[in-house]
């Protein structure tokens, strides 16, 4: 088998860190994977894998457009290679928001490609007051009162669900089983 291509964008390493996590979980399964971040990942063959994910967090409503371009880029690759998409933001720490038809985000997101993800996958993200500029803190505040999360500027909260980033991984796995199977 030759494994799995997850490439990502991160803005402070959350969706990194939920990457490396998939990663162990892929590794003790024996399932090799490769992890590329989004600027690197312009000479990639997604056909020389047997399944692809690509995401990133959710910044100001919108997703890293270069994942939107590396779709299309590829497109043609992923009518054979599987690719499953993954979304990390703060709104998908409510249920109903974990769903395409629920957010908002991930449904602009996909409308706006040519090919369409055998899964997708949403995950909650970071809420990280301290860290945030002035100007981000603020905007993340305002979000968070009209949605009734936490505004304390104090608050830390990882609303990362990681047993669900676990059944993703295997998901993954799956994936990638049945298309080497298939060639
Ligand atoms: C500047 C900024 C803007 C954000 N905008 C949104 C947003 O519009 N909607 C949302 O649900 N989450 C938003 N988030 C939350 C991020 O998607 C979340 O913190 C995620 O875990 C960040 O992952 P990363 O470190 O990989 O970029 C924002 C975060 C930051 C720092």
């Amino acid at each position: 088998m030759t494994g799995i291509l997850i490439v990502y964008a991160s803005r402070d390493g959350h969706t990194r860190q939920i990457c490396e996590r998939m990663r162990q979980r892929l590794e003790a399964d024996d399932v090799s994977m490769r992890l590329v971040p989004i600027d690197q990942a312009k000479d990639l063959d997604p056909s020389a894998f047997d399944a692809v994910a690509v995401g990133g967090s959710v910044v100001y409503g919108k997703h890293d457009p270069r994942l939107g371009r590396f779709i299309e880029d590829e497109a043609d690759h992923f009518r054979q290679t599987p690719l499953a998409f993954f979304s990390v933001n703060l709104i998908a720490r409510k249920a109903e928001k974990r769903s395409i038809e629920g957010n908002v985000y991930v449904r602009k997101f996909l409308d706006n490609l040519s090919v369409e993800p055998a899964h997708v996958e949403i995950i909650a993200g970071h809420l990280d007051y301290p860290s945030y500029g002035f100007f981000d803190r603020i905007m993340i505040q305002l979000t968070m009162k009209f949605t009734e999360g936490p505004t304390d500027r104090n608050t830390v909260i990882d609303y990362t669900d990681y047993e669900q980033v676990d059944r993703f991984a295997d998901r993954l796995r799956d994936m990638a089983r049945e298309s080497a199977d298939d060639r």
